[in-house]
């Protein structure tokens, strides 16, 4: 079973995967309902942030090609308020891989609909996914081709990131 979980339940939201470029991108489109709100009709953060796990798990379930876990979230930076009714498009991209773990920046866009004054950035998060095989071995993945200068950049940031991480844990 992959993890994290589409959920197919009536109160879920509707939701639309794109794939997109050498499947190292996904983009997840979805109209906030009421039931993802408080009674202020703001959309609770343990709700985008679950839309955010579901974008990464997109990217990484398309690149390892199995079974994957959620190891860390990052970094959650709520910039702009998302309200019932926006339309609100998650990007996650692929921007990191070593053994057997991923790492993926997402990004969400809100847009009012009855507005037209176009999509905010609203979200921010790196998440760290780990390719798992069905024994519950770790899978190692295959190693990231560096296509262009902005992957190369994006690679070097998680490469630091990653370095970080490991050094303050010792
Ligand atoms: C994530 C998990 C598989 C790591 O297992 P582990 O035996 O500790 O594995 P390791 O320490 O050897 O790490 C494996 C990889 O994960 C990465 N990793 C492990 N814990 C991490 C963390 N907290 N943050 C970021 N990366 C992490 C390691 O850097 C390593 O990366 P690499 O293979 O690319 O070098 C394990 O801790 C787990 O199953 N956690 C629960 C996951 C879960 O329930 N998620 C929510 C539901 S999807």
């Amino acid at each position: 079973m992959a993890c994290p979980r589409f959920e197919r339940r009536a109160r879920s939201a509707p939701f639309l995967v794109i794939m997109m470029s050498q499947d190292i991108e996904a983009t997840i489109a979805y109209l906030m309902q009421p039931f993802q709100a408080n009674i202020g009709g703001d959309i609770h953060g343990g709700e985008i942030m679950k839309l955010i796990d579901n974008a990464a798990g997109a990217v990484a379930l398309r690149y390892s090609g199995g079974r994957v876990v959620t190891a860390r979230v990052d970094e959650v930076q709520f910039i702009y308020p998302i309200k019932v009714g926006m339309h609100v498009t998650f990007k996650a991209k692929l921007a990191y891989v070593g053994n057997s773990s991923m790492e993926i920046t997402v990004a969400a866009y809100a847009e009012d609909l009855t507005k037209g004054d176009g999509s905010h950035k609203a979200v921010t998060a790196f998440v760290t996914m780990v390719a798992m095989n069905d024994d519950g071995s770790l899978k190692k993945l295959e190693p990231l081709v560096i296509k262009d200068d902005e992957m190369r950049a994006l690679h070097e940031e998680m490469e630091q990131r990653r370095a970080g991480r490991h050094r303050r844990r010792g």
